[in-house]
């Protein structure tokens, strides 16, 4: 392709600057307060604002028709919206909450928003908001020079993303995923800006290819679509942590995810036979190395029919199912949207007989050749089509699955434009639209189709659901992997802040295929990478046909011993990140963050992109660079205890940190505790001890948590967990425990205990008001 060549760079190439024929919206003419919402007409268009919350308001510019704030399915907070105060002056309207002003400039229409303490979160910059009459707008914000900026979702390259310019465009793309590819699988329109220390956020929630450019300008940015309007979501903060809780209180949370999904995953692009997945699971168990789950790609099917298995390969799936669930491991099987065109094939015809299928105006279905050859695609923009497709799952259910993994969602369709014909005019619930407009939110209604679906033939079981395609929303039904990366150290490198990102947007339920996709991975490089996939939320090793075998033992046995142990390290740290997918159901917090999160005022993590922290206190350091043994940690303030040593490392300073091939180096803050559990060889193996670990200081005070129930049931719903919040009191030598604990779920450890780290005499340890008994040196046992 002329593309690939010089001639991209071609003088006569050269694209017209952005800017060129946009029109303003115009000066405000009139408004009214109408209830909670605030209507405006302007020169050029109109313009509505709704307060969700004190601290979350929603502004649409619509400069071809009525402003109504639409909703795209990404938002679930309700239509209530709360009142606010209205002021004017000569040259402004004001609306304010306390938490937000909003300053409406007159002439020229500018808008501008504001704290509770009057300071500008968000400032329009000259321009404000324009158009064109092909249907494009765009609106341009300040930009300071210390903001930096964070979320969008699945983006290559570091964590900060100012100086990007990124295109939101669910994208299928196999070849290399380089700093400069922009549009990957999950649009996520969402960001939070930093600013000294303080955090606000935007969502613009508009289904068409938008565009974010934070790099064309140094002092503002811009963000804009092909089509729709202005339709965006400011949080005000001030913490990225609050910018998260609104956003989510907006887009909704990611559910507590059934035990064995955090576990260890196995996956090949493909295990191609019952026999061939017996033989892997016998592996496992033989060189003891834990595992919770096996995918099943493609070639499980018959020609690649969604809910079909082939019955040479695999011809007793439930027995297969049911052996592998005696032996505590989950099978999930991959389905991807594309339905054969096979008119004797059940789903093929019960699409076209009830009208299931996209299709174009003129009501011919729209076929696309995927895996299966010439396709039709279910329009899940249907609530029908939606049910229906859940509603077939039963299919896998029936058989004993539990979870499913969505691929192909984009959707993916082998062509040119790599998707379906943009003209096909979806049913969009009796609201016909384009999928030009539309196709960002594909993903993400198949996938609440599949969860819906699972959940209710699940019978109170909590299902799974991975994808690869989603919107803003996606999480609160799927994890998300980062689809086709490649064994390359740059592809490990660049995991670490996608991950991060996809965090803070809202997604904590994350992870790359370990060990890389495509191309061939070796020893040395899964190793390290199977460190960090050992503690990133979502912990598979997948690769694809082709390429070399890496399941743990397929380097040889220096390298399988480094794997065994980390893969059982996830375990040990199950407890931990229990916890913290709870909280991320509560609150929208991720399990892994970025340091910035939790050190705002710290300059020196602003871009740290090559660490992490495992909830507010664990610092993970991994090693990325191919035969390196030694990297620069940065701690940040506090005192920091290596979790492997012992070893007390100081904060707020640069250390050179030994990491041979078998250590993944990890911090725990002194003051603060973690939750372990023992190796166990699946999640369904029982946990028979639980740990608290402290790391000792002569003066804090930290609260910890620990939140427990059965692992797989919605019983928590009604009561059965255990809520336990430890206030640990650290000074002088001597430790205050006190605990609040909630519901009336029973764990089932036979013992329970603390263990002290880095104190160096025998400490008094009071619980609830009573000494502990140190049993054996820094170790106690604990009541329940
Ligand atoms: C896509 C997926 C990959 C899968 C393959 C075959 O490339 O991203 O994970 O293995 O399709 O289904």
């Amino acid at each position: 392709m002329l593309e690939d060549t010089s001639f991209a760079i071609h003088p006569g190439q050269q694209k017209q600057n952005g800017q060129d024929g946009y029109k303003a919206i115009g000066p405000i003419v009139s408004y009214k307060k109408e209830g909670n919402l605030f209507n405006g007409t302007t020169e050029n268009g109109e313009l509505a604002i709704a307060f969700k919350r004190e601290d979350i308001v929603h502004i649409e510019m619509n400069p071809f028709g009525k402003a109504t704030l639409p909703k795209s399915p990404a938002i679930i907070v309700s239509e209530k919206d709360i009142d606010f105060k209205i002021d004017e002056s000569n040259h402004s309207i004001t609306l304010s909450t306390g938490a937000l002003t909003v300053v409406i400039q007159k002439d020229p229409l500018l808008i501008n928003i504001l704290d509770g303490k009057g300071e500008v979160l968000v400032q329009e910059s000259k321009s404000g908001m324009a158009y064109k009459e092909t249907r494009e707008v765009i609106c341009y914000k300040e930009m300071e020079e210390n903001d930096h900026f964070y979320g969008f979702g699945e983006k290559t390259g570091f964590l900060d993303k100012r100086g990007e310019k990124m295109v939101m465009w669910n994208s299928d793309v196999y070849a290399p995923h380089n700093p400069e590819t922009d549009s990957l699988y999950e649009s996520i329109p969402f960001f939070t800006t930093l600013r000294d220390g303080k955090a606000f956020g935007i969502f613009f929630d508009n289904t068409f290819k938008t565009t974010f450019d934070l790099r064309s300008e140094t002092d503002r940015y811009s963000f804009g679509s092909e089509g729709g309007t202005i339709n965006y979501y400011v949080f005000a903060g001030p913490t990225m942590k609050n910018v998260l809780e609104q956003y989510t209180y907006v887009t909704g949370r990611s559910p507590i995810p059934p035990k064995w999904s955090i576990g260890y995953h196995q996956s090949r692009y493909s295990y191609e036979s019952e026999q061939e997945v017996r033989e892997l699971v016998k592996l496992f168990k033989e060189k003891n190395i834990p595992i919770d789950v096996v995918h099943l790609d493609i070639h499980y099917m018959e020609g690649y029919r969604v809910f079909t298995f082939d019955k040479n390969r695999f011809p007793n799936p439930k027995q297969l199912i049911q052996d592998l669930k005696e032996q505590g491991i989950h099978v999930v099987p991959i389905v991807d949207p594309g339905v054969k065109e096979d008119s004797e094939y059940p789903i093929y015809q019960e699409g076209v007989r009830n009208d299931l299928f996209c299709k174009y105006i003129e009501g011919n279905i729209y076929f696309g050749e995927v895996w299966p050859g010439n396709s039709a695609f279910p329009d899940f923009t249907s609530e029908n089509v939606r049910k229906w497709w859940g509603e077939k799952h039963e299919f896998y259910t029936d058989l004993g699955i539990e979870g499913i993994w969505n691929d192909m969602n984009e959707p993916a369709v082998f062509n040119e434009t790599k998707t379906m014909d943009l003209k096909v005019i979806h049913d969009n619930d009796g609201n016909p639209k384009s999928h030009r407009e539309l196709h960002n939110i594909y993903g993400l209604l198949m996938g609440k189709s599949t969860y819906e679906g699972m959940k209710d033939q699940l019978s109170g079981k909590r299902p799974f659901l991975l994808t690869r395609a989603g919107y803003s929303g996606v999480q609160r039904y799927a994890a998300v992997w980062t689809g086709d990366n490649r064994s390359f150290w740059e592809h490990l490198q660049m995991a670490i802040p996608m991950v991060m990102n996809l965090g803070v947007s809202g997604v904590p339920f994350a992870g790359p295929d370990v060990g890389g996709f495509a191309h061939d991975s070796n020893g040395e490089l899964l190793a390290r990478w199977t460190q960090v996939g050992a503690l990133t939320p979502f912990f598979r090793n997948h690769s694809a046909l082709g390429f070399v075998r890496q399941e743990p033992w397929s380097f040889g046995e220096k390298y399988e011993e480094v794997v065994r142990k980390y893969i059982q390290l996830r375990y040990q740290w199950l407890p931990q990140l229990y916890t913290l997918f709870k909280e991320a159901s509560q609150s929208g917090l991720p399990v892994m963050r970025p340091l910035v999160m939790e050190y705002p005022n710290d300059e020196n993590t602003v871009n740290l992109y090559d660490q992490f922290m495992i909830g507010d206190n664990v610092i993970v350091a991994p090693i990325v660079k191919p035969t390196d043994e030694y990297r620069v940690v940065y701690l940040p303030e506090g005192t920091w205890y290596d979790f492997w040593t012992g070893e007390v490392l100081e904060g707020g300073k640069r250390h050179l940190i030994h990491a041979p091939l078998d250590k993944l180096p990890i911090y725990v803050l002194a003051g603060t505790a973690i939750a372990q559990g023992n190796v166990r060889m699946s999640t369904e193996e029982k946990e028979a001890t639980r740990t608290v670990h402290l790391y000792y200081s002569n003066n804090s005070e930290y609260t910890f948590t620990m939140y427990e129930d059965d692992g797989s049931t919605f019983a928590f719903e009604n009561g059965e967990y255990l809520d336990m919040a430890f206030t640990i009191t650290q000074k002088d030598g001597s430790i205050q425990m006190t605990s609040e604990r909630s519901g009336s779920f029973k764990p089932e450890w036979e013992s329970f205990h603390l263990v002290l780290h880095g104190a160096q005499e025998h400490v008094k340890i009071e619980f609830d008001g009573v000494l502990l008994e140190e049993q054996e040196k820094g170790k106690y046992s604990l009541k329940m």
